[in-house]
């Protein structure tokens, strides 16, 4: 039997749910899409008539949301009534790591993935194709489609009695900043099933814009850990490069040197070789948990310490930065004041889970400074609460560490001892360091964790300088 899909439905209406569904509702005119969302003031968001305030920002999105909502893209809260018309229903959630019980800080939290579960299996009708693509630790679609057989026993709201349900994994490969790019021009897409009819009515969606060849299909415990798997030698990456961009440091060695070294040889390739102040984001950390966590269960310790370790040269990389400033600084930032300059864990995005930003704030904070931040993109409350601190309208004589927003770099840097770049927004590579320098209090001192700024210039300008990996 081959399936003709018409009707699509996408819970969660995140970073993940709301731009793939974008592409997938331009690229295929005559599917109806509908993303919906038990958090009824995101998807008001997601509705909103000013394209600049939909709840995420990426590069090329509003332009898709303007051409197709409305028309074949739909957002809404009315969970039960898509569910019930859909062919197919991709589970997009939240799968962060648990903070509590059983796995706390490796295992993810599979709570908003059961529950979706547990609607689909009370709303859905007919025979439906539930597609997973939140990152999810491998055997997550067992979980799911035990939930789903088991409702089937004693469905009674599928009057006609032909409710059947067919599982399929295809992990999204999207990085924030570049999704709507990534979505459109995929290296490849990653469809992973048990039978051969619900993986071909996925696969005719995406052929309708992505070429069959970088269509691959694979048993669902294949594709569940290829996603993992991809994430985390990304991130390997990265700490690698980190862990070399301090001996740089010491050695007197040039990071960008030797990245250009390294990364001319093809087998090593010069992507994911930048160093920073750590990777952030939702998934690089959690997945390599998620790792870690599997590698237990099954008794394999060396792969767990392995994987580990990538980890550990992360929140090392973000820990030295903090400490440097303060040794800089003459070992104290006590009532000083510091401007950051960026609070998302990477340029092109509002998210900021993981950041590095954040936890280089609260390692400021705790050293009692005064820490003005900007970010193009990032809102203050969204601060407020990674920080799990309201911000201060002006700064107090006598209150230690304390923050304010601020709306522009020269805002931010207004008497500051001490400027850091924490993300590499393109807005920061142009600044006019002369005219900054002005306005900072003496000496002056610029830590760049993205090695983003022009070396010169800020020499011209007469600040001091420190950028991640220069000797
Ligand atoms: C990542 C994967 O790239 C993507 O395929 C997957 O679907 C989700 O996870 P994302 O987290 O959105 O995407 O962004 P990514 O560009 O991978 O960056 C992750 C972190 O690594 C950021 O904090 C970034 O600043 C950092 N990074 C990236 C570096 O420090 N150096 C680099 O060279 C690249
Ligand atoms: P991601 O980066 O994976 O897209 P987000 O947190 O940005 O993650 O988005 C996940 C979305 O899923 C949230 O908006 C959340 O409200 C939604 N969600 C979680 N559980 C359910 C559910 N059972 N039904 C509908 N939406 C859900």
């Amino acid at each position: 039997m081959k399936f003709k899909i018409k009707n699509i439905c996408c819970i969660g209406a995140g970073y993940v749910g709301g731009p793939s569904m974008a592409v997938i509702a331009k690229n295929c005119p005559d599917l109806e899409v509908n993303v919906v969302d038990i958090n009824e003031e995101r998807i008001n968001k997601w509705n909103e008539k000013n394209l600049d305030k939909l709840p995420i920002y990426e590069p090329g999105l509003k332009e898709i949301i303007d051409q197709c909502r409305g028309v074949n893209l739909h957002f809404s809260s009315d969970v039960k009534r898509h569910i019930a018309n859909a062919d197919m229903i991709f589970i997009s959630v939240n799968t962060p790591t648990k903070t509590k019980g059983l796995g706390a800080g490796q295992a993810s939290d599979l709570k908003w993935v059961d529950s979706s579960a547990r609607e689909i299996s009370k709303y859905a009708k007919g025979q439906t194709i539930v597609v997973e693509k939140s990152t999810l630790p491998v055997k997550t679609a067992q979980t799911i489609k035990t939930i789903l057989e088991e409702s089937i026993i004693d469905s009674k709201h599928d009057s006609q009695n032909n409710l059947k349900f067919y599982v399929l994994s295809n992990p999204e490969f999207l990085a924030e900043g570049t999704a709507i790019n990534d979505l459109e021009n995929p290296d490849r897409v990653l469809i992973g099933g048990e039978d051969n009819q619900s993986i071909e009515a996925l696969v005719d969606i995406y052929k309708n814009w992505i070429p069959e060849k970088k269509i691959i299909t694979t048993n669902l415990w294949s594709s569940e850990l290829s996603k993992l798997i991809a994430n985390a030698f990304l991130a390997q990456r990265i700490s690698s490069i980190n862990s070399i961009s301090a001996l740089c440091e010491s050695t007197g060695a040039d990071i960008s040197e030797v990245k250009l070294a390294i990364g001319s040889d093809k087998r090593i390739g010069d992507k994911f070789l930048n160093s920073g102040p750590g990777f952030g984001g939702s998934c690089f950390k959690k997945d390599i948990s998620n790792l870690i966590y599997i590698s237990n269960h099954y008794g394999l310790k060396e792969v767990s310490d392995y994987w580990q370790k990538v980890i550990e040269i992360n929140e090392w990389q973000t820990k030295r930065i903090t400490k440097l400033i303060v040794e800089k600084l003459f070992n104290t930032i006590s009532f000083k004041k510091i401007s950051v300059l960026g609070f998302s864990f990477k340029a092109n995005t509002n998210d900021t889970r993981e950041s590095p930003a954040i936890k280089i704030c609260n390692d400021l904070l705790e050293e009692s400074c005064k820490i003005s931040i900007y970010d193009p993109k990032v809102h203050p409350k969204q601060i407020e609460d990674c920080l799990n601190l309201k911000q201060s309208k002006i700064f107090s004589k006598n209150i230690c560490g304390e923050w304010t927003f601020s709306n522009s770099v020269i805002e931010a840097s207004q008497n500051a001892d001490a400027i850091v770049i924490t993300t590499e927004w393109d807005e920061f590579r142009y600044i006019d360091w002369e005219k900054v320098h002005k306005d900072m209090r003496k000496p002056a001192w610029l830590f760049d964790t993205r090695s983003i700024v022009d070396v010169d210039l800020v020499n011209k300008a007469g600040i001091n300088f420190w950028s991640i990996g220069r000797g």
